[in-house]
């Protein structure tokens, strides 16, 4: 009912700012602690010993439900910044780096989705999978179709979940049957735009591929639409290549480099989210971060791509908005742990630290302030939406024996970042409701 209190008792983890900027300030976490949600909101946080005692009287008339999961750790729901749903099912493709990637397995299989009964089977695959890795939000990539973005926010709107998506506008070097026009590519935008912008959670990200499959007229006419609603997205790729770099300037030899492009054309702004930005200038980081626009890590499809290593602490020296993206599928994983796995491994070989704590920030409030959503998702203060994720430290029995020897929480979250994946999302809620619920065997039970 509308009047019930659902109360959620665990140990709980949040970020209130980032570890590099706040230390251990940037977190609280509340052993035995509770979470207050109503009407799908949180309403209070704190530790179960003093939140509780204090419930009847402070919802008097109320129905108080509450759900222990004693010795789970709860967290707010994690964000994926950069994803492809057309490439749910082409995931760890042979052999290929960026371009080649590109044309012998991304576009082949991008063009199933003129077929709108199979985009609706693929997201709903997606969306299933994405909940099961405790993924509660994402920017995601559509196909050139605009099926492909109807079906993805059908699906994601009746599972209530605050999802942004785009239908990929590419007018060049790409397929005759990938391919849109500069004028077609805004009027299908556009229509997309009114049919699902602040549509319940849904919003709309204006999504041109990339540089090279953009003519500067596509371009220009995603500027429109950023100027005609000035709250959607732009979603794009950014410097993940060297070729593909090389390219952008034999292409645009008038730009000053590859961010150059798409500053020109007037698509560098808060809200605007560009993944990988690995090969970046001073001069590209110093705009990013002047601009308030945002990037997006994606670890695994780095590696996997072998695209190069991302430079963190360049980002975090500028304050520039950082959130990790899977990029399924040039990325390997759906998990966000993974993603947070490899993401340490790219700063050890650059000799720089990652911890668990800033993992897990960028995870969460982190992909929060990448997507400008900061206060309505990524954390537990008070108003968010109650989206969260309960964390299973003994998913296995491999899990349990190793979280014996980890004393302090951060050894607890790192083992956790480095070892987990879906096996250890218990639950995940949507809205303070319960949308998925792991199955089949009950976990290991420490003796
Ligand atoms: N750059 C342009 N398109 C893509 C894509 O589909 N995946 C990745 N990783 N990079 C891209
Ligand atoms: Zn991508």
């Amino acid at each position: 009912t509308a009047n019930k209190i659902r109360v959620i008792c665990g140990d709980i983890l949040d970020f209130v700012d980032d570890p590099a900027v706040a230390g251990d300030k940037a977190y609280r976490y509340f052993e035995q602690g509770a979470l207050v949600i109503q009407d799908g909101k949180v309403a209070d946080l704190g530790f179960e010993r003093d939140i509780l005692p204090s419930l009847a009287l402070a919802y008097p008339d109320q129905l108080i439900d509450t759900k222990r999961y004693t010795g789970r750790l709860i967290i707010p729901g994690m964000i994926d910044t950069h994803i492809h749903l057309p490439q749910t099912e082409m995931i760890g493709a042979y052999g290929e780096q960026l371009l080649t990637w590109l044309t012998e397995y991304a576009f082949p299989t991008e063009k199933k989705f003129a077929d709108e009964d199979y985009a609706r089977q693929v997201s709903q695959r997606f969306i299933d999978e994405l909940l099961r890795n405790g993924t509660t939000s994402a920017l995601v990539f559509g196909t050139v179709h605009p099926q492909s973005v109807n079906a993805f926010f059908s699906e994601a709107q009746q599972r209530k979940l605050r999802m942004i998506a785009g239908k990929v506008m590419m007018d060049r070097n790409c397929p005759e049957d990938l391919s849109d026009c500069p004028e077609s590519s805004y009027q299908d935008s556009k229509a997309l735009i009114e049919k699902w912008h602040n549509v319940d959670r849904l919003s709309y990200a204006v999504t041109p591929r990339f540089a090279p499959t953009s003519s500067p007229e596509q371009l220009a006419k995603c500027t429109q639409l950023l100027e005609e609603y000035p709250d959607v997205y732009l979603h794009t790729h950014l410097s993940e290549n060297k070729d593909e770099c090389a390219w952008v300037k034999e292409l645009f030899p008038e730009s000053e480099d590859y961010l150059g492009v798409y500053e020109d054309a007037g698509l560098v702004r808060r809200r605007s989210v560009f993944a990988h930005s690995i090969h970046l200038a001073e001069r590209e980081l110093d705009c990013l971060a002047k601009t308030q626009a945002s990037v997006s890590h994606c670890s695994t499809s780095n590696l996997f791509l072998g695209s190069g290593l991302f430079n963190l602490k360049a980002c975090e020296k500028r304050g520039i908005h950082v959130g990790m993206g899977t990029d399924v599928g040039a990325g390997t994983s759906f998990s966000m742990l993974q993603t947070g796995n490899e993401a340490y491994k790219i700063q050890q070989l650059q000799g720089e630290k990652f911890s668990a704590f800033k993992g897990l920030y960028l995870a969460t409030l982190g992909g929060a302030r990448a997507l400008d959503l900061e206060g309505t998702i990524g954390n537990f203060n008070t108003g968010c939406e109650a989206d969260f994720v309960v964390l299973d430290y003994q998913a296995t029995p491999f899990l349990s024996f190793r979280l014996k020897e980890a004393k302090t929480l951060h050894e607890r979250l790192f083992a956790i970042m480095m070892l987990g994946d879906d096996r250890c999302i218990e639950a995940t809620y949507i809205l303070g409701e319960k949308a998925y619920k792991r199955d089949g065997q009950p976990q290991f039970k420490p003796t």
